[in-house]
Formats: C-alpha cells, structure tokens, sequence
C-alpha cells in the first residue's frame, strides 16, 4: 500500500454546539483517510459529529501508520502533546477521551497504554464497526484495546455510508475494495499489521460506489495494499478479477474517473491491462512499486519478480495504454545492498522513466525477516543513495510534467485554490492542476490548456478549451 506519512485533513462541517465532537487526525496512506471517514461514520451514528478543531474536541482519534519508525515515533510525540492538553482540561474541570487506531494500535496494543497512560482505547483497522461500544466503555473509565481480528465482516456491521457526508467531502473519493496482504516482502509489516488478504465482495462495492455516485462523486480511487489482488465472484457466479470490476463500476452513470491503488507487479492480468486499453474511464495512471532494481536484493526482499521481468510488464502495459504515467515505490539500503545493486536500481529507473515516485531509506521494522538481516547498511550510506534516488526521480517528474507544456488536458475540478480566483483540480496523471476560476465549478470536468508548472502543479491558461487532447 503506498503511504505518504502526512496528515492529510479531511473536509469537516462545522459541529453545531450541542453536540459531542470528535477530531480524527490521519497519519499515512489512503486507505487510513477512508477509514477515518468510516470511523467518524460510526460515531456519527453514535452522536458524535467531527470537528476540525482540537480545542473543541472531546474525543481525539489517533489514525496511526506504522511503515516505517519514524512514522509510528510520531504518534508518541502526538500523544505527549495530548497530554498537556487533556491536563490544562481536567485542572478547568472538563475532559477528553483520546483514542489510538490504525497499524500502531494493531501493532503495539496495550504496550501504547502502557507507554501512553493518557489514552484511553486502542482499537485495531479490524474492528472499526466495534468503535461506539469501545468509546462507551471509555467514557465509563474502561481503558480498551481491541485488536482481535474479527469474524465478522466489518464492513457489512458499520452504518451506510451518509450522503450529506459524502457530499461534504467532495467530488473525488476512496472506496477500499481489498485489504491485507500475503505477499510478506521481508522489509513490510503491512501482512502483520493488516492480516491476511481479503477482497470484499462484488455487490458490497457496487453498491457503496453507486452511493458514492449519487452523492455527487464523478472520480472513484479503488484501495488495497494489494488492490490488484482483488477477486471476487461476480453476479453471473464466475470468478471476477480487478479488471472485470472496473467494467462494472465504469458503466456507473456519474462516475467518470476511476483509479486503483497499490498494485503487485504479480498481480498485474491480462484482463486488468487490457482494462487500461478500453475503458475511458479509468485513468491513465499506475502505481506499481518495483523497490529496488537488484535481482538480487528484489529476491532477498520476497519480491517473486526479477527487475527485467517488470520492464517486460511496463512494456505491456504501454503497449496496451500507451499515455500512461508509470509511478512507484523504491527503497534505498535494504540490508545487504552493495554500490552495484543501487546502481541496478539508478538503471531501472532511468529504463521506465517515472511520472512521479516516492522513494525511502529502508527502516528496519521490528517482527519482519529484514531486520534481523546482517549487513544492515550505515545510515549514511543510506542518506547518499536516498539523496541520488530523489534526485533522478525529481528530475524525471519534472520532464514529465514539463511535457504537458502546451498541451490542453481534461481537468476534473475539486476545490477553490490558494489563491482568490483559483479552482483547483487534477490531470488524468494525477498532478493538481491550478485554473482560473472561471472555468467551472467545483465536479466539472473541463480542458484547459496548460501553460507552465510548479515544483509539484500543473498551470492553465485562464481560458477553458473546447476540444480535449
Ligand atoms: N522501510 C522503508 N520503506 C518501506 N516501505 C515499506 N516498508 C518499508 C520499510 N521497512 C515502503 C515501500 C512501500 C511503501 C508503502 O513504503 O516502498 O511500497
Ligand atoms: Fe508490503 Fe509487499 Fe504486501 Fe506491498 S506487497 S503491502 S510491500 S508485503
């Protein structure tokens, strides 16, 4: 699962003042931004309503990410400002509840309590739909973990998804469709933290995106950690793949857009590249993390493919959607990784040239085979690679964007940008793309012409276009 170790911040109604209001921060990849909008789902049905302010708040909700140290480190420096916080409310006679979710609270459990006193429940990406009886034990003094795994299926207990927040959160949304992984990289404590892989069921996904639709959503992004694992027995009994989904969902009046994300180069079917040549919906865009480009390292790190086994997969996949922009995942100082193999890595990536790409010095993650591998790489080595990966992958992200110089593009817009007169919205490769307000509203899909960019955004003419290129 491709993970970004921001915050991301949700849209949020203001609460009315009655009511009780939780503040969900988000740490990490898409998939926890979906679960806290079903989480604050949850608790909406509970009466609680999300607020976007801490001062207000009188629950917190920690959406944790435990990839790589430093971001679980950050839930502790979070949880250190918290209680400051809670202790200025109890001395004015008031308090908070503060709660820890996500692959820390999977993966650490109780320790957190006992690291953190000041939290009150810990409750794993399983048993979200368990959250108001989990809250209601707090309130009555409880200190809760739940990070058993389910049984049942928490999707099918959590409430349906409400269209007045669906509509407050704009035209652009998440629908997880897979969870979990089996692949067991040995530097990945996502097959821990997220269990065994698991595809939910075609209706369930029909069904949430037609609701997604109806409330005003035109672009769809299907989450998994292995998304194109997905499988699932379609309506006619047969067994469906990813690609035969995004048919179904394509046919779906209103949604215009559809992404996946992320994908196992594994796991990459004919039928699901042969979606990317017919359907016009589904972006031309692909996040298909390689790691690294040593045959050697790829196998010390369980990849199962060899690195001209995915040159061979992009060139299909070319060959099938040839505007397709080509993003990925690499990892710099993976134990046992001599000057050769990053080298092998530099050659790969100047083979398939990436639209964009995120790259990380590897973290020895405590209960996976890599960090009791010997030979871990010095730190500093680590820095240097890391330095030259970002380096090449900046320049040929700025390249690609440069390209579109000239070029007019549809546009789906999302948001009033920084700037007074500006609406914010994104290419079919996935940058932002900055215009002039005037040319839509907020769930259009508009051609501009693109007239130079920004460290990270495309800019348009003040103009909208009629012809799309
Ligand atoms: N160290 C560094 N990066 C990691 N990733 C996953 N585990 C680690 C680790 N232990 C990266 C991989 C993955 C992305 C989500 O995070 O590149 O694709
Ligand atoms: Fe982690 Fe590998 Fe599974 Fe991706 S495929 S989630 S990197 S174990």
């Amino acid at each position: 699962m491709n993970e970004r170790v921001k915050i991301m911040d949700g849209a949020v109604s203001p609460a009315p003042a009655n009511m009780r209001k939780v503040f969900v921060k988000t740490y990490g990849c898409q998939m926890n931004v979906y679960d806290s909008q079903r989480m604050a789902d949850a608790l909406g049905a509970d009466g609680y309503v999300e607020t976007a302010s801490l001062d207000d708040a009188d629950m917190v909700l920690l959406n944790t990410c435990h990839i790589r140290e430093k971001a679980a480190e950050k839930v502790y420096s979070e949880l250190g400002r918290l209680r400051k916080l809670r202790d200025e409310r109890q001395a004015s006679g008031s308090d908070m509840l503060i709660g820890v979710a996500g692959c820390v609270a999977q993966a650490e459990g109780e320790e957190i309590i006992r690291r953190a006193p000041v939290v009150d429940f810990v409750i794993g990406p399983q048993t979200y739909h368990r959250l108001p009886q989990v809250v209601s034990r707090a309130r009555r003094g409880d200190k809760v973990v739940e990070t058993d795994y389910a049984i049942e299926d928490k999707f099918d207990k959590l409430p349906e998804r409400d269209e007045r927040q669906l509509r407050a959160r704009g035209v652009t949304a998440f629908l997880t469709v897979q969870e979990g992984c089996d692949k067991f990289c040995t530097f990945c404590v996502v097959p821990y933290t997220r269990g065994a892989e698991v595809s939910r069921p075609v209706t369930q996904i029909v069904a949430e995106a037609r609701k997604l639709a109806e409330s005003g959503v035109r672009e769809v992004t299907l989450l998994g950690q292995n998304v194109n694992a997905w499988h699932g027995e379609g309506p006619d009994g047969s067994e469906w793949g990813l690609g035969r989904l995004l048919r179904e969902l394509a046919e779906i009046d209103g949604l215009d857009r559809l992404r996946y994300t992320t994908s196992h180069p594994r796991d990459m079917d004919e039928d699901l590249i042969a979606a990317h040549r017919d359907l016009g919906a589904l972006m031309p865009y692909l996040h298909l993390p390689v790691q690294a480009g040593s045959d050697r390292i790829l196998k010390a790190m369980n990849r199962k493919h060899t690195g001209d086994e995915y040159r061979r997969l992009v060139d299909r996949i070319r060959a099938a959607r040839p505007d397709i922009a080509l993003s990925g995942d690499f990892i710099d100082g993976f134990p046992g990784e001599t000057d050769v193999d990053f080298e092998d890595t530099m050659r790969l990536i100047a083979d398939i040239g990436y639209a964009q790409a995120f790259s990380f010095k590897y973290s020895p993650r405590p209960g996976t085979p890599g960090a009791d591998l010997k030979d871990q790489v010095p730190e500093q080595v680590k820095n240097e690679r890391l330095y030259r990966l970002q380096s090449l992958l900046g320049k040929q992200q700025a390249d690609f964007m440069n390209g579109l110089i000239g070029k007019t593009i549809s546009v789906l817009l999302e948001k009033p940008g920084r700037e007074p007169g500006q609406i914010v919205g994104r290419s079919p490769w996935l940058q932002p793309a900055v215009c002039d307000e005037n040319v839509g509203k907020i769930g259009d899909i508009v051609s501009v012409r693109i007239t130079r960019t920004s460290a990270n955004s495309l800019i348009a003419d003040n103009r909208k276009v009629d012809t799309e290129a």
